[in-house]
């Protein structure tokens, strides 16, 4: 068996993978998060320790295997984040999380030094507050008696691998999310670390997904019920594990991820950015690959936002099942996402979601429908940024998440972006990439095409329907003005 870890924000998950590419078991333990303040963004790192000791226990009870069985594992989780830890590796203070936002004055210092162009060309990305370095600079400059005893600093999954090995390193997909990564070298970059004064040595090393990274200690075996000196794989940060999971490996398969956030997923064969920085370009999991992408902050949880404040008694299929009966474009109605600020392609943590258009003709099944579009016309603008990146159009995207689950919704998706959506039965992408990088890690898999062909298993394709792509041309276009129109 192979076993993917993913620390994410709500719960760390467990994924037995056995070698015929089957999923075993997943096993699952919750996770909470700490908001000292309006914006911020906490965990405590050993909550994630504890947690991944009950995930990996109730994996093989489920799978009724045995511990011995393991034969390797990979590590995923969120980006982004900062552990800051001392000389003798404890916990200098709870972990920042990616969905942190205090640190917008510092991604401005960052630009300042480098500037905007200066930024992208070494590390081909913007600095964003949700990004490890800006947070590093708050550190520094709010909080001096925690910043003077940094010894290390690790991503959150790596600070698990830190638990199980004693090793500290991290993996390339996700050292792009730092802001102290060389895009093309696919290490750290020292023109980033000079300006910025970070010391060099306070990085962990880089590798590559497959790579070994350590081997499960005494110590950790025992408390995670693990055999001893199995290898640790590198593995990737979250978004390049889903790719990876769902099978998004080759520049013609891009991936699509519908959870709260939304994501767009484009792996590239050379380093490509946007010179503005309006996406994201990070290493993907495999070398020699790499990736773009565009993070929308609130998708699913537009929707989860807009059930629970407005309707909570009503289901989410009795809601779709209104919105199916208004025509594209919800009659007029025109909702913007952004209602936790946005990322791509606006990086701006205060931009705010809106409604307009409304009349008295309008009813639930307008709203819900405006919501179901404004999240894809949202999408439609990051793959838009993909092509002006200078990406060929997929000739698929790999779609998973909870949206899927609707019949409506994935076609308002065909639809908006053009592209037909193949569906994927993974429910645990992230931790299954991982798990499949496990395996090819130590050689069950020969490469990436013989493991996704085991273990990528494809659902239903909803293509885009002629007859509606246009429907959804004026629509777009009213999407399009309403956010300068907002911020002007
Ligand atoms: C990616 C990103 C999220 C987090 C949390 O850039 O911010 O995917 O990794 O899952």
């Amino acid at each position: 068996m192979f076993l993917g870890i993913d620390v994410s924000t709500t719960a760390t998950k467990a994924l037995l993978l056995d070698p015929s590419g089957k999923v075993a078991a997943i096993g699952k333990a919750s996770h909470t998060l700490q908001t000292p303040r309006a914006g911020w963004s906490e965990q405590d790192p050993e909550q994630w320790w504890h947690a991944t000791q009950h995930a990996i226990q109730q994996a093989i009870e489920k799978a009724g295997c045995k511990a011995t069985d393991i034969h390797s594992l990979g590590l995923t989780g969120q980006m982004h984040g900062l552990v800051a830890l001392d000389r003798e590796h404890r916990l200098i203070r709870p972990a920042i999380l990616w969905n942190d936002g205090r640190s917008e004055a510092e991604c401005q210092e960052i630009r300042s030094a480098l500037g905007l162009e200066g930024l992208v060309q070494h590390t081909g990305n913007d600095a964003y507050a949700g990004f490890t370095a800006p947070k590093l600079l708050w550190m520094r400059k709010h909080e001096p008696h925690h910043y003077d005893r940094i010894a290390h600093i690790l991503l959150p999954k790596d600070y698990i691998r830190l638990r199980l090995t004693g090793e500290r390193a991290t993996d390339r997909a996700g050292a792009g999310g730092t802001l102290l990564l060389d895009l093309e070298s696919r290490d750290w970059s020292s023109a980033m670390l000079r300006a910025l004064d970070i010391p060099a040595e306070w990085l962990p090393p880089t590798h590559e997904g497959t790579d070994i990274t350590g081997r499960v200690s005494a110590d950790a075996a025992q408390a995670a019920g693990l055999p001893e000196g199995i290898p640790v794989m590198a593995g990737a940060g979250d978004q390049a594990a889903q790719a990876t999971g769902v099978g998004a490996t080759n520049i013609h398969t891009f991936a699509l991820t519908i959870g709260t956030s939304g994501v767009v997923f484009a792996p590239t064969a050379s380093p490509v950015f946007d010179p503005k920085g309006r996406i994201h370009a990070f290493p993907h999991a495999l070398p020699g690959l790499w990736h773009v992408m565009g993070v929308m902050l609130s998708a699913a949880g537009s929707l989860q936002w807009y059930r629970d404040t407005f309707t909570p008694e009503t289901r989410f299929d009795a809601l779709m099942n209104e919105a199916a009966t208004v025509p594209p474009g919800a009659d007029g109605v025109t909702f913007l996402p952004y209602l936790s600020g946005e990322r791509t392609p606006h990086a701006n943590p205060s931009a705010r979601g809106a409604f307009t258009g409304l009349s008295l003709a309008h009813g639930r099944g307008h709203l819900t429908r405006a919501v179901l579009e404004g999240v894809a016309f949202g999408l439609k603008d990051n793959l838009s940024l993909l092509a002006e990146a200078g990406l060929p159009p997929p000739a698929e995207l790999r779609a998973s998440g909870g949206a899927m689950q609707s019949p409506l919704w994935r076609q308002v998706l065909a639809n908006v972006l053009e592209v037909p959506l193949v569906t994927t039965s993974t429910t645990e992408g992230a931790a299954m990439g991982v798990a499949m990088l496990a395996g090819m890690g130590t050689g069950h898999w020969a490469d990436v095409a013989e493991v996704s062909g085991a273990a990528v298993r494809t659902g239903p394709v909803i293509e885009p329907n002629p007859n509606r792509v246009d429907a959804y041309d004026d629509s777009y276009q009213r999407f399009r003005a309403l956010y300068p129109a907002l911020n002007a």
